[in-house]
C-alpha cells in the first residue's frame, strides 16, 4: 500500500472512532514541504457540518490516531489543517517495500478494461504534419499509461481514407492525366500495378485540388460525383483509391517508426464500407434517422442543451457518406470487437463532432449504456506568431522535416555542451535523434493537453530547465553512477533511514509515483507525469549533489543510496518510457 494510502486510512480511522466518517481522513502532500511531509484537512469539512471548532476536531483526531511511534509529529495548524510527519524509519520501510515490488507501488487497475485508442489519424494522399503530431504524442502516452496499470489496450491509427477528399485527388488526377485507364468506364483491367503518382506528388495535387472545387461549381460537383463512384465500387476508382492508400500509408509508417509510435491497428474510414448502407437502412427502419431535404440525419439534440446542437449527418442528398457515418459505423465495430472505452485523441475543434457521434450512437444502440466515449481533445501548436505553426515559407511542415529540424537542433545542443564529445560518430547520431525526439514530445506533453502551446525549439531541446533532455540527462547520470560503482565491486543493499533533507526529500518524491500515475489515468493527461518526472529528476540531483556517494565511509549508507539511485533510475524509467521518451545509456 502506498504510504499516503496508508495514511489515509490511519486517519479514516481515527475520524471513524470519534464519530466521523472515514473519507474525512484523506491525505495529501503538504501544501508547505518545509512544515510537514504531508497533511489531512478533513477536521475543516467535519467541523463545518458538526458545528464544531475545527482546531479542536483537528487535536481530536490526532489524539485518536493509534499508533503515533510512526510519526515524528502531529500538529493542528492554521484554521485546522493536521500537519503530518512521519518518522525516517518509516519512510525508509516504504522505500524498501516499493523497491521490492516490481511494480513499484502501482496500483492494477480493477476493473482491467479492454480498451481502444483513437489516435494519429493522418489523412490519405496528404503527408502529415505538426497538427497529428500532437494527436500521435499523446495518443501514444495515454495508450501506454492505461497499459501501465493493466488495462488491455489498442491503438488504432484511424486513417482518413474514405472522404470528399480522395474524389477531389481522383478529379484533379484525371485533369492531368485523362488518358490512364482509370478514368476510362468501359476499361476491363487489369489495372497497372504501379502506383500513378508519388505521396509527394498527392501533396502537391491536394491543395490545387482544393482550391478548383472551391473556385467552380462544376468542379464540386465532379468531386462530389467521384467520392460517390468511389463509395459505390467504380473499378477505376477503387483501383486508384488503392494506390493512394499504399503510398500514403508506406510514408505514414516511416514516419511513425521514426517517431517511436507503434499501432496495433492500421484501420481507418474505408474499413467500415460495408458497414455504412446495412447500418443507415437499419436506423432509417427505426425511425432514429429521418430524411430531411433529401439527406439522411440523425436529432442528437437534447431539451436541457445550452448550445446549439445539430443534427448528424448520415447520407448527403446524393446517397454518398460523410466522416460521421464512418465514425458512427466505425463505433459499431468497435462495439463488436468488445471494447469497454474507446478514447479519442482528436483536436478540440471536432469536439461538436463527437458529441453528436456519441448521442447518435447512444440513440441508436450502437454501443451498449455501459460502453465508455471519451473525445480527449488537444489544443494547437502555435509558431512565434501565435498562430498555428507553419514553415517559414507559409505552408504546413512535414512530420518528416520536423524530425530532422529537432534532431539537428539536439546535435547542435550537444555540440555547445561538448556532451558525447568522444564518442564515435554513429552513436553521437543516436543520441542527437533520442534527444531531438525527447525534446519534441516533452515540449508537448508538458502542457496540459487542452492548451495551446508555442513550438519553441530552442526551449525544447534545452539541457536546462523543464525539457525532455534534462529528465534524458538525468536518466543518464543514474546509469553511470550505478555503473562506475558497479565497476568498483559496490552494489545497492537494504534502504536504511535517511539522514540529509535531499535524501529524504526525494524519498518522499520517490513515494508519490502511485498517485501521480493514479491522477494521470484519472484525468487522461500525460502532463501530469511530465511534470512529476521533472520534480524526480530535479530532487535526484539535489540528494547527488548533496550525498557523496563513492566518498561515503559507512558502507551500509553507501549502499543504501545506490538503492535509491537504482530506484529514482527505475521510477524515471516508467515515466519517460510512458511519455514514449527513450533516454541513451550514456551521453
Ligand atoms: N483524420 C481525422 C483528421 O485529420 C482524424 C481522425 C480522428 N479519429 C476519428 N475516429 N474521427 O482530422
Amino acid at each position: 500500500m502506498s504510504i499516503i494510502s496508508d495514511l489515509s486510512q490511519r486517519f479514516g480511522d481515527a475520524f471513524v472512532r470519534i464519530g466521523f466518517e472515514s473519507d474525512w481522513g484523506m491525505v495529501v502532500p503538504s501544501q508547505r514541504p518545509e512544515l510537514a511531509h504531508y497533511q489531512c484537512n478533513g477536521a475543516l469539512g467535519a467541523a463545518q457540518r458538526s458545528g464544531r471548532d475545527p482546531r479542536e476536531l483537528a487535536a481530536e483526531v490526532i489524539g485518536a490516531i493509534d499508533d503515533d511511534s510512526l510519526f515524528a509529529s502531529l500538529d493542528v495548524a492554521g484554521p485546522g489543517f493536521i500537519n503530518i510527519t512521519v518518522t525516517d524509519p518509516v519512510l525508509a520501510d516504504h522505500i524498501q517495500s516499493m523497491d521490492d515490488d516490481e511494480q513499484l507501488g502501482i496500483r492494477p487497475a480493477d476493473p482491467s478494461l479492454k480498451v481502444l485508442v483513437d489516435y494519429g489519424g493522418p489523412n490519405m494522399s496528404k503527408s502529415m504534419h505538426v497538427g497529428h503530431l500532437r494527436a500521435s504524442i499523446i495518443g501514444e502516452s495515454l495508450k501506454r499509461l492505461l497499459r501501465l496499470v493493466g488495462h488491455h489496450v489498442d491503438g488504432d491509427i484511424h486513417l482518413g481514407d474514405w472522404g470528399m477528399p480522395v474524389g477531389q485527388l481522383i478529379i484533379e488526377l484525371e485533369s492531368r492525366h485523362p488518358e490512364l485507364p482509370y478514368f476510362d468506364p468501359d476499361y476491363t483491367g487489369p489495372y497497372p500495378t504501379e502506383s500513378p503518382v508519388t505521396l509527394d506528388g498527392l501533396s502537391e495535387m491536394y491543395p490545387v485540388a482544393v482550391e478548383r472545387t472551391k473556385a467552380d461549381p462544376n468542379e464540386a460537383e465532379r468531386s462530389r460525383q467521384a467520392t460517390f463512384d468511389l463509395q459505390n465500387g467504380r473499378p477505376g476508382y477503387l483501383a486508384l483509391w488503392q494506390h493512394f492508400h499504399d503510398v500514403s500509408v508506406e510514408e505514414q509508417r516511416r514516419d511513425f517508426e521514426d517517431l517511436g509510435i507503434e499501432f496495433d491497428l492500421w484501420r481507418g474510414e474505408s474499413t467500415v464500407h460495408d458497414r455504412l448502407a446495412p447500418l443507415v437502412d437499419r436506423l432509417t427502419n427505426e425511425n432514429i434517422a429521418i430524411e430531411s431535404d433529401g439527406a439522411v440525419i440523425v436529432e442528437v439534440a437534447d431539451p436541457s442543451d445550452k448550445k446549439e446542437m445539430p443534427p448528424l449527418l448520415l447520407t448527403r442528398s446524393d446517397g454518398s457518406y460523410l466522416y460521421s457515418t464512418t465514425d458512427l459505423a466505425t463505433l459499431e465495430q468497435r462495439a463488436e470487437d468488445g471494447y469497454d472505452l474507446v478514447l479519442y485523441v482528436v483536436d478540440a475543434r471536432q469536439g461538436l463532432h463527437f458529441d453528436q457521434v456519441f448521442r447518435a450512437a447512444r440513440r441508436a444502440s450502437v454501443v451498449a449504456d455501459d460502453m465508455g466515449l471519451e473525445h480527449i481533445a488537444f489544443g494547437t501548436v502555435n509558431g512565434p506568431d501565435g498562430k498555428p505553426f507553419k514553415t517559414r515559407e507559409g505552408g504546413i511542415l512535414r512530420l518528416a522535416d520536423l524530425i530532422e529540424i529537432v534532431t539537428d537542433a539536439a546535435g547542435r545542443r550537444l555540440d555547445e555542451a561538448e556532451i558525447a564529445r568522444e564518442y564515435p560518430a554513429a552513436e553521437r547520431d543516436e543520441i542527437a535523434t533520442m534527444v531531438g525526439l525527447g525534446a519534441l514530445k516533452f515540449g508537448d506533453l508538458s502542457n496540459h493537453r487542452t492548451s495551446n502551446y508555442l513550438f519553441d525549439i530552442d526551449r525544447f531541446t534545452s539541457f536546462e530547465g523543464k525539457t525532455g533532455p534534462y529528465l534524458q540527462y538525468g536518466s543518464v547520470r543514474m546509469q553511470s553512477i550505478l555503473r562506475r560503482t558497479a565497476e568498483l565491486g559496490l552494489e545497492p543493499g537494504p534502504i536504511v533511514p535517511p539522514t540529509v533533507s535531499a535524501e529524504r526529500d526525494l524519498m518522499l518524491r520517490l513515494l508519490r509515483l502511485p498517485e501521480a500515475i493514479d491522477r494521470a489515468v484519472d484525468v487522461r493527461a500525460p502532463n501530469v507525469l511530465a511534470e512529476y518526472a521533472y520534480e524526480v529528476a530535479t530532487d535526484f540531483n539535489r540528494f547527488y549533489e548533496a550525498c557523496h556517494i563513492l566518498s561515503e565511509k559507512d558502507a551500509a549508507r553507501q549502499a543504501s543510496w545506490l538503492a535509491l539511485v537504482d530506484l529514482a533510475l527505475r521510477v524515471l524509467g516508467v515515466l519517460l518510457h510512458t511519455l514514449g521518451i527513450e533516454a541513451p545509456e550514456r551521453m
